[in-house]
């Protein structure tokens, strides 16, 4: 099929923000926004448009699992090739969960070896109904994403808005506490050594525990350095022409602001044309919208596309490649 003119011009609006720091490692895209405004939709389109190129690896955390139906997956937690250098996975968390408490288990017995088998049972069986444990399931699924050597972008469609502030939140969180525990393991371990001395007993000088502490921060610290860096992270926000994702779009900025990074893109779908709005009584909604997003997107240097609405929602993947069509860069002198 050829492609239109239009089409062709609209991929090159898409790609250029997402590529302009290039690093040669695999890039995570993290598409981020409210319930509902076309994540999914707008997660598929992206990784479409770099697969053109580049080698895409799109994953959806979503835990409603649309991209199943979406892209006619079969089962989660498998890669499929959809078309030529384009993967994609359903993640489920629930597997993803039982898979990490396994991991638990053995690490308790690794640095607990007093600990017996059913107790290490119990507590992962507690743990996994411990508020944060999701989040901490999904963090860890990211950072593997990072050593993935296979792909030059993996495409991430978000889970639920809070669910991946608390995410993105956990790196600083555990750095803070392995910090604390690192001083209190010190404490124990001197503590020990003063008394094997003073009996006169050896001491082995290295402590597993301490080492696992010193590791785990390193790991963190890299994948924290990894989240803000432009060149390894781009973090794309959908909305749509509505006050509630404004301002979830808003807080998003704010967010990697605080996380110490920036937003890469801005999209903004499902926008109306003059007249549909007008008919519908939302124009001047949709107006201010605009207003106020160009304003918080021209200070910071950040490229929004729009995507009109499409009077049939799309489906499936070539259903939703027809929005390529309708996609547009808005700039600041407009
Ligand atoms: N530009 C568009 N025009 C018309 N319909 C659209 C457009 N973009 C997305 N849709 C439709 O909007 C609905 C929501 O889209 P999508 O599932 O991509 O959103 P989402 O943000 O992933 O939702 P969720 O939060 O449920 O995961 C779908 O029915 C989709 O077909
Ligand atoms: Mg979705």
């Amino acid at each position: 099929m050829e492609e239109s003119g239009e089409t062709a011009l609209s991929k090159e609006l898409l790609v250029d923000p997402l590529t302009r720091e290039k690093s040669g490692e695999s890039k995570l895209i993290f598409v981020i926004g409210k319930g509902g405004v076309g994540k999914t939709t707008i997660s598929i389109l992206i990784a479409h448009v770099l697969s053109e190129s580049r080698k895409v690896l799109l994953v959806s955390l979503d835990q409603a699992m649309h991209l199943l139906e979406y892209l006619s997956i079969e089962k989660p937690m498998k890669k499929y090739t959809i078309k030529e250098n384009f993967e994609a996975m359903q993640v489920d968390v629930r597997e993803l969960i039982k898979r990490e408490s396994r991991d638990y288990v053995s690490l308790l017995k690794s640095v607990m070896p007093g600990l017996s088998i059913v107790s290490a049972d119990n507590v992962v069986e507690s743990l996994k109904h411990n508020p944060g444990f999701e989040e901490e399931v999904y963090l860890r699924f990211i950072s593997n994403l990072f050593s993935e050597q296979d792909y030059d972008f993996i495409v991430i469609d978000t889970p639920p808005t809070g669910v991946t502030y608390r995410i993105l939140k956990l790196p600083r969180l555990y750095l803070f506490w392995f910090d604390e525990l690192i001083k209190l393991r010190k404490r124990i371990i001197n503590l020990r050594y003063t008394i094997a001395r003073t009996m006169g007993k050896e001491i082995e000088p290295s402590d597993p525990v301490l080492m696992r502490l010193h590791k785990l921060k390193d790991e963190y610290s890299s994948l924290l350095n990894h989240l803000r860096d432009p060149s390894r992270t781009s973090y794309v926000s959908v909305l749509t022409p509505e006050p509630l994702p404004l301002f979830e779009t808003k807080n998003t900025i704010k967010f990697l602001e605080d996380m110490k990074t920036k937003i890469s893109l801005i999209i903004i779908n499902r926008l109306l044309s003059k007249e549909s709005a007008e008919s519908i009584g939302v124009l001047d909604t949709q107006k201010s919208v605009l207003a106020e997003l160009k304003e918080l997107a021209c200070k910071r240097n950040v490229s929004i596309i729009s995507i009109m609405h499409h009077t049939v929602p799309p489906r499936k993947l070539d259903e939703a490649l027809k929005l390529l069509e309708l996609l547009e860069k808005i700039t600041c002198t407009s």
